[in-house]
């Protein structure tokens, strides 16, 4: 008669097989290995197990009693429990089902109650799924490694995986992205907001420059009536484009302050970097604003902008996260209205030039995936600088 744990593995394989063989993550349109923005920082303090999505993963994050923050898969390689019904204590994560206990770190299971001295299981060779993770400018960032994608569905369905979840060592991995700032004394904000579209969605949206005047219409910032043409200079950097160093619209009130208050023209630089960084300076001889808009993908049908600001002009916070909010607001409401009109699967347009940031986007996107399929060095949708213009 077989044993139960041989029972248990044959099982665990035909499980696996089928877990892999419908497993939907390739097509969803998201980029893997990158870091995303998981949580705050903040919510995650003392004993608290804390539940994101990321890329269609659940995930666990939490602190070791040391300060180090972690990120499982949400699901116990037993049977699939939540970890986050389970507890965390200190350096472990305890399983609520059967009481398997994990490596907050590396997802490596330290210890299966139920097993006798007879048993020959090898508990180390059991892992968690588990993702990189670091902290940055009050985000936890995970970094969705395709890697521990497998690893963690081997971990899912086998006993006595050999790719381990989490071996991957840290080094390895880009930096997490941090936001510039430029003096030692600043204020910061952090602002979120979901929106019910796929992440492509969300990203074209945050670099349209012709929704402005409509959606964002308001005293402080413009009117409608000052739709005037622009011209704007672009050029390409690895990874995404750049708006090159330029004097901001001048119809723009916060903008025509700050060029008032140091007497020194005021330099904009906006940055779009994949997966899906915004970044935007704004300097003014002693005087800076740095901001950053992340778009991320929870689900296929579901995304978030994480925004945070830091800047030393004078500014109350107070003052600023209002306005902040109520933009962010106005953008959200749109994409509400928006998602109800993609439901029925329309034929969509990118009109030149002001659509072409989006296509850009898409071409970067492409390119990168090519190139990671083929091994060869990406190739830039962009072959030099190019002015583009449309009214605003
Ligand atoms: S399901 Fe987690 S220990 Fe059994
Ligand atoms: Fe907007």
């Amino acid at each position: 008669m077989p044993t139960m744990s041989e029972a248990m593995r044959t099982m665990f394989q035909t499980n696996s097989e089928t877990a892999r063989e419908t497993a939907p993550e390739s097509d969803a349109g998201f980029l893997w290995d990158f870091w995303y923005p998981a949580v705050r920082s903040a919510e995650i303090r003392g004993q608290k197990l804390v539940t994101a999505m990321l890329l269609e993963v659940p995930l666990v994050l939490g602190r070791t009693s040391d300060g180090k923050a972690f990120a499982m898969r949400d699901s116990c390689p037993h049977r699939g429990i939540p970890l986050s019904y389970g507890r965390l204590d200190g350096e472990i994560v305890e399983c609520c089902y059967h009481g398997w206990r994990f490596d907050a770190c590396s997802g490596r299971c330290v210890e299966i109650p139920s097993l006798t001295s007879q048993d020959k299981l090898k508990v180390e060779r059991i892992f968690a799924g588990h993702y990189p993770c670091e902290e940055r400018d009050g985000y936890v960032w995970v970094y969705m490694s395709s890697s521990s994608r497998t690893a963690s569905d081997t971990s899912r369905g086998r006993v006595g995986a050999d790719d381990e979840p989490g071996s991957r060592p840290l080094g390895t991995l880009p930096a997490a992205p941090a936001l510039a700032v430029f003096s030692e004394k600043y204020k910061i904000i952090h602002l979120s907001c979901e929106l019910p579209s796929h992440v492509d969605q969300g990203i074209i949206g945050l670099m349209d420059p012709a929704h402005g005047p409509f959606v964002h219409q308001s005293w402080f910032w413009r009117k409608r009536a000052s739709i005037h043409e622009k011209a704007k200079q672009f050029e390409p950097i690895p990874n995404g484009f750049r708006m090159s160093p330029h004097q901001p619209s001048a119809n723009s009130a916060p903008y025509r302050l700050l060029a008032k208050m140091t007497g020194e023209p005021v330099t904009t630089t906006i940055d779009f970097v994949l997966p899906n960084l915004r970044t935007e300076i704004d300097r003014s001889g002693k005087l800076w604003f740095s901001s950053r808009a992340t778009v991320t993908p929870v689900r296929r049908d579901l995304c978030r902008i994480d925004f945070v600001a830091a800047w030393n002009v004078p500014l109350p916070v107070a003052i600023f996260r209002p306005f902040a909010k109520k933009f962010l607001r106005q953008d959200q409401l749109t994409m509400i209205q928006q998602a109800e009109g993609l439901k029925y699967n329309p034929h969509l347009m990118l009109i030149d030039d002001a659509d072409r940031q989006a296509k850009w986007y898409f071409a970067l996107k492409a390119n990168l995936l090519e190139s990671r399929r083929t091994g060869a060095p990406m190739v830039h949708p962009m072959t030099g600088p190019v002015a583009l213009r449309w009214r605003s």
